[in-house]
Parts: C-alpha cells; sequence; structure tokens
C-alpha cells in the first residue's frame, strides 16, 4: 500500500518536474556558462575531497565530441600529488550520481574514494558528461537540445576511453578500473573495445549491469510500462535537469512527513540493508543528478528488449547509422579472458537482479572472482557502512594481486 502510494507520488512528481522543465526551455537563453575547473564553488576537490585533509587536483579532458569532463585526482592524507607511488584507478559512478562524489559520500573509513587513496592507489575520479562536476561543451550550451543528444554508449565510446586514455598517459601505467551501476554498463561496454582495454590492468564492477529485463524496481517497472521514456521524448524535453533542484525539492517536499525516504529509495534501488539513515539528508543534498532523455529512453530499451546494444532509432535511422535494421549489440565474449574481473552483486539489487547478473556471467570468457551479499540493495554498495569488511578488502586484495587470483 506504501509502496504504491509512494509510486504514484513521485510518478506524479515527475510530471510537474517534467512541466517545470517544459517552461525552463521556453526561457532557454542559451548563454554558454563554461565553468573554470577549480573555482571552489563547482569542484569536487574543494566541495568534499580537500575538506577531508586529501590532496587533490582537478583536471579537464575533452571527448572527440566536444565534451569537457572534469576528473580529479586524489592522494592519501600523508601523500604527496607530486609523487604517485600506487598504480592508477579510475572510479566510474552510477546513473544516480551527480558525479563523483558518489566515491566519498560517507567517512573517510567508509567510503570507497578515500579508502583507496589511504592504500596507495592513485585514486581517480570519472565526472561523465551531463553531471554536476563536468565543464559543459566547447561549442554546445548546456540549454541545447545538441548537449543532450546522448546515452550510455556515448559514456562508453568516448567518455571513458577519452578518461583512460588521459590517465595511461599521463601516469604511463594500466588502469584499475571501478564501476558501480551505469558505471558497470558503461566499463562492459568499454571494455568490448580492444583499443580500451589494452590501457586496462583489471577492473571492479559494483553491482554490474549489461542485461536489465529482470530488473525488479517496482517504480521502474510502473515508469516503462507507463512509456515515460517515450513520452519524455515526444513532449521535445531532452534534459532531466536535476540540476535544477526542482527534483530534490520535490523529493525533499515528499519525504517531509508523506513518505519514509527510505521506501522512495527502496522502490528504486530495492531494499538497502547498509545505510546511515542520518546520513540521507546529506545523500539527497548531492543527488540525484541530471541526465539525457535519451539515456533514460537506451536504459529502458534494454529492459524491453532484454538486449545489451547500442541505442534503438528504429528501422530506417538504425538501417542508415548502422547498415542494419537493428542496433548492433556489445559483445560481452570480445572481452578478453585474459582481463581480470571483480565482480559484487546483492540479494536486494532491484536495478542488478541476480538473473541478469548470471546472463552477464554466462556470456564473459572469464570467470570472474564474484562477491555476492545477499543484504545488499542498490545503493549499499557505495554507502554501506560496512562496505570496508563486507566488499573492499575483497577488492583491494584483487587489484593488489594484479587481479591473478581470477585469471584461471
Ligand atoms: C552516521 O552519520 C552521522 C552523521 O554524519 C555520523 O555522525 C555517524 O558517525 C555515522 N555513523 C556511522 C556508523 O558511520
Amino acid at each position: 500500500m506504501r509502496r504504491s502510494l509512494s509510486s504514484s507520488l513521485v510518478v506524479g512528481a515527475i510530471f510537474a518536474l517534467l512541466l517545470r522543465e517544459i517552461s525552463a526551455v521556453k526561457t532557454d537563453v542559451s548563454n554558454l556558462r563554461r565553468r573554470s575547473p577549480d573555482d571552489g564553488t563547482r569542484s569536487l576537490c574543494s566541495h568534499l575531497i580537500r575538506p577531508n585533509g586529501y590532496p587533490c587536483t582537478e583536471h579537464t579532458v575533452q571527448t572527440k565530441d566536444g565534451y569537457l569532463l572534469a576528473l580529479q585526482r586524489v592522494s592519501s592524507r600523508n601523500g604527496n600529488l607530486r609523487v604517485q607511488c600506487g598504480p592508477p584507478v579510475l572510479l566510474v559512478h552510477g546513473l544516480f550520481m551527480q558525479g563523483g562524489d558518489a566515491w566519498f559520500l560517507d567517512s573517510t573509513e567508509e567510503s570507497l574514494g578515500f579508502i583507496l587513496a589511504d592504500h596507495g592507489f592513485d585514486v581517480w575520479v570519472a565526472n561523465v558528461r551531463g553531471t554536476h562536476w563536468s565543464h559543459g561543451h566547447v561549442t554546445l550550451s548546456e540549454k541545447s537540445k545538441g548537449f543532450w543528444d546522448w546515452s550510455w554508449q556515448d559514456l562508453a565510446l568516448y567518455d571513458l576511453a577519452e578518461m583512460i586514455c588521459f590517465i595511461n598517459l599521463k601516469t604511463s601505467s594500466k588502469i584499475f578500473l571501478v564501476g558501480h551501476s551505469q558505471g558497470t554498463i558503461v566499463s562492459l561496454a568499454a571494455l568490448t573495445q580492444p583499443d580500451v582495454v589494452e590501457m586496462v590492468e583489471a577492473a571492479a564492477l559494483l553491482s554490474p549491469i549489461s542485461y536489465l529485463d529482470h530488473i525488479t524496481a517496482p517504480l521502474v517497472r510502473r515508469m516503462v510500462s507507463m512509456h515515460l521514456d517515450q513520452m519524455v521524448l515526444a513532449l521535445g524535453i531532452h534534459q532531466l535537469n536535476f540540476r535544477s533542484n526542482v527534483l530534490i525539492d520535490l523529493i525533499d517536499s515528499l519525504c517531509d512527513g508523506h513518505l519514509d525516504c527510505n521506501d522512495l529509495l527502496t522502490a528504486i534501488t530495492g531494499k538497502n540493508c547498509c545505510f546511515n539513515n542520518s546520513r540521507v539528508d546529506f545523500y539527497l543534498e548531492n543527488e540525484p543528478h541530471p541526465s539525457s532523455a535519451k539515456n533514460i529512453h537506451h536504459l529502458f530499451q534494454m529492459i524491453r528488449q532484454g538486449t545489451f546494444s547500442q541505442y534503438d532509432y528504429g528501422f530506417f535511422k538504425n538501417l542508415r547509422l548502422y547498415g542494419q535494421t537493428k542496433p548492433p549489440a556489445f559483445d560481452l565474449t570480445r572481452i578478453p579472458k585474459s582481463l581480470p574481473l571483480w565482480m559484487s552483486y546483492g540479494g536486494n539489487d532491484a536495478l542488478a537482479d541476480v538473473i541478469d547478473v548470471q546472463h552477464t556471467l554466462n556470456e564473459l570468457q572469464s570467470t570472474p572472482e564474484l562477491v555476492y551479499l545477499e543484504n545488499y540493495g542498490h545503493m549499499d554498495f557505495i554507502l554501506s557502512i560496512n562496505g570496508k569488511e563486507d566488499l573492499y578488502k575483497s577488492l583491494i586484495g584483487f587489484f593488489r594481486s594484479g587481479g591473478k587470483s581470477s585469471s584461471s
């Protein structure tokens, strides 16, 4: 009962958001707002990382299609950014995140970003296009339709590929990759590309997703069956601008007496066991992030079609763009057997369902090292207060051994 109440409230909230978006688009002044990388208010280093005592520098990476992405480099509290001893690790955040802050939301003892830095890794933090900390585009305004004309395949083939290449050049070293949620979709898609995988030492995937057709999240199922994605696109909405604070305000007001915020999160992510409940307000202050309507549509296509494929433009446009009527699949068998993989998935994860994870495993040539946590929901993988014991020690052990433990 409560769940269906919260779903309808959220669906109502989303429609209110869409209406606000339409009026926002009409008043678009389309002035290009380029942020300087480290101006204090708009940098992840100064927002979350340096205040916790960790040295942090901001970098900007330009993709082949003109997006300017923020990348942060973090080292341990007693470390020195001029001397990076440990191997580079790139952290790739998920869909509900406003950017790389996802890895730093709990205490320094609990958050994977800080823990990796304390273990001597050279930590790099990805922020994909359209997220809070990324820096726009060389020519396109963030208010323009063109700026939001992307889905996760572009995050894989342009953003992640470019960031990996940048770090590889800077450090002259192969990279350890860590992804969560959409960060795993993007990582798996990128790793099917030979020119990317040759720069990667090993990959660790938290809540791994490639197939999505067994997703159980009631709120997501509801939006898929309502064809919310097609409705949004038909309305000419290209950006779901959570940065405008509209959704945050809506969620805040929903939480304020109307429903338990843990219920809302549960409806989207599954039952999370191990949040710090007194930090939920803080999480909501920092999340969720803006995304493109095209990206949501692409994800919903995966749910409907059971595929791990490129964006489906429809028969004729597919034929024109891909030379075939159906979009080409990302072929997981192209991820080399020699690439060490580590994966952790949860029994209560409503987005990365166990059946879908098994589907992914069946297609991979290698046998990843697996950590299954029965009580974990989707967000526990980055926010659990027990993450260090449950997950991160195993992940760090895997990286320290160069992933050798899984190579057989
Ligand atoms: C939970 O969050 C509160 C508020 O930030 C903090 O004081 C407390 O130490 C946290 N508890 C745990 C177990 O991390």
